[in-house]
């Protein structure tokens, strides 16, 4: 009986996993058959856009946290596939910081080009998993929302690609109830246009905070405050943009903060992070962490160590993304197919350890992008995805940070060398800030005229 693989989510990780399989099928292998669960009506994940938020036209979660205006806020040149170049994809070299819709054109390539759309259950969200000991299988449940019709299966592995960053988390904080402005998370976050010429609070200080704030500036908001827990940004802002400590109350229009300071503000956008939520597993196979660079209980960052037949991708907090959710699922197609025989249980736990212990050595953001990327170095070596130059990688990421750190509203300004096909990007003709249309079309034109 050939092996069944239910694949949830069909986003960058879980297409990661239908490339891994369909890849093996194409030297020769016999693969297992592959369902994959899409809430969505379409793949891609965060990078498939709607306007929509709160509940869908099914009364589902809207999963996208992702707006309008947003551009890549990492150089491509770090996410770039090993085995699907940009220079493949778009048949010339692009520039560094491609808005949203050119990454998810170039995500959606790759998969096309496998011809996998066919695996995938479209508008199909997973309900329930539980698993069988007595069986040694899973049992999914899944809601046909299009046919409004709920089927039940077994299976023999679980691969969890649901993402975790759609569900916000959402502190309170005193006054809100009464605050006479809008009050939103960084997930139902979509046109940066609404607050032109607002006031607007920021809490938070990660990407989220970082980019819709620098989203706002650039279309028009007559000032941006930004409220931190732990510490602020410090990047050299514009003039209109300041750093406070947290926020304490909200009275009618007035934010007061923890120094005694106050200002008056139309709009409070929580850029406060995301929940790992996965409301579908049962308590045995559900993990339970922080957005962090190690969670515990996944052997290699993947295998769920009390059942390892269960798989999460991409569950890390990310500096790598493209290529070590690929690192991640070709590493889980080879355990899935028996390639590669799992240690004992307490082998996986004693590696993990060792791997938490380092993580919380880590001092700065140099660190953990060498964390990450020796991480996913260990991955590669164990299978046939093909090797690409790490220390490279860690190299533009570091020079990144050092761009953003010289001039945060010019970073994307910058062109980088592709560390697949040695080619050096392109700048994109018109600076980040006087860019407004985000379009693949007014991209890509405006990269061909150079
Ligand atoms: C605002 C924002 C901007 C970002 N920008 C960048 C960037 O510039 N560069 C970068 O590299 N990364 C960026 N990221 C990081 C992002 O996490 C990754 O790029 C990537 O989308 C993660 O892929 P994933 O497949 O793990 O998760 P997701 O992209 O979240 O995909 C998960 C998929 O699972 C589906 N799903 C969820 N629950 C169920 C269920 N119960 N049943 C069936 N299907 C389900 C969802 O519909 C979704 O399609 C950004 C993230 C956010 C929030
Ligand atoms: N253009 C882009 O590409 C783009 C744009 C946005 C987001 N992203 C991606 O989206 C992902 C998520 O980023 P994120 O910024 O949303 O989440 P995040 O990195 O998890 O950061 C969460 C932030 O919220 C703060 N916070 C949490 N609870 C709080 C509370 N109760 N009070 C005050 N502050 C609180 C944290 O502060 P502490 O430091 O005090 O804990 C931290 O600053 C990242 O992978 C990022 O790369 C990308």
């Amino acid at each position: 009986m050939t092996k069944r693989v239910a694949v949830i989510g069909a986003g960058p990780s879980g297409l990661a996993q239908l490339r891994a399989f369909q890849s093996a099928a194409s030297k020769g292998a016999e693969i297992p058959e592959v369902v994959c669960f899409e809430k969505q009506d379409d793949w891609g994940g965060l990078w498939n856009y709607t306007w929509r938020t709160g509940v869908d036209e099914f009364g589902e979660p809207v999963h996208c946290s992702m707006y309008r205006y947003l551009w890549s806020n990492g150089p491509k040149e770090c996410l770039e596939f090993a085995d699907y170049t940009f220079e493949e994809h778009f048949g010339k070299a692009i520039a560094s910081y491609p808005p949203r819709a050119v990454l998810w054109d170039y995500i959606k390539g790759r998969v096309e080009k496998a011809g996998v759309r066919d695996w995938i259950r479209f508008r199909t969200p997973v309900r329930s998993v539980t698993y069988s000991d007595a069986s040694g299988k899973f049992t999914v449940t899944a809601h046909d929302l299009a046919a409004d019709h709920v089927t039940v299966e077994e299976f023999d592995h679980v691969v969890v690609a649901s993402g975790h960053f759609s569900t916000p988390n959402v502190p309170y904080f005193e006054g809100f109830n009464t605050f006479n402005g809008r009050i939103l998370h960084a997930h139902d976050f979509r046109d940066a246009v609404e607050f032109a010429g607002k006031d607007i609070l920021l809490i938070g200080t990660s990407y989220s905070a970082e980019d819709i704030g620098s989203q706002c500036y650039k279309y028009g908001a007559k000032s941006i405050t930004c409220s931190h827990r732990t510490a602020p940004m410090g990047f050299n802002w514009p003039d209109n943009w300041q750093e406070v400590p947290l926020l304490t109350r909200v009275e009618n229009k007035t934010a007061h903060f923890k120094d005694g300071s106050s200002i008056e503000i139309d709009a409070i956008i929580l850029c406060t992070g995301y929940l790992h939520h996965f409301p579908f597993l049962s308590d045995d196979l559900r993990l339970k962490t922080a957005n962090r660079m190690w969670p515990l209980g996944l052997y290699k960052g993947v295998a769920w160590e009390p059942n390892p037949k269960l798989i999460y991708l991409g569950m890390q907090d990310q500096f790598y993304t493209l290529n070590m959710f690929d690192a991640q699922a070709w590493y889980a197609r080879d355990v899935m197919m028996g390639r590669i025989e799992l240690p004992s249980s307490d082998e996986m736990s004693a590696h993990s350890a060792a791997w938490r212990e380092r993580e919380l050595t880590l001092a700065d953001p140099e660190q953990q992008i060498v964390f990450q990327g020796d991480y996913v170095q260990e991955l590669i070596d164990d299978t046939d995805y093909p090797s690409f130059d790490i220390d490279g990688v860690n190299k533009t990421f570091f020079e990144w940070e050092h761009h953003k750190v010289e001039n945060i509203m010019g970073f994307r300004n910058n062109a980088y060398r592709s560390l697949m096909t040695g080619t050096m990007s392109p700048k994109h003709h018109t600076p980040w800030l006087d860019a407004m249309d985000d379009s693949k079309e007014s991209y890509l034109q405006i990269d061909a005229a150079e």
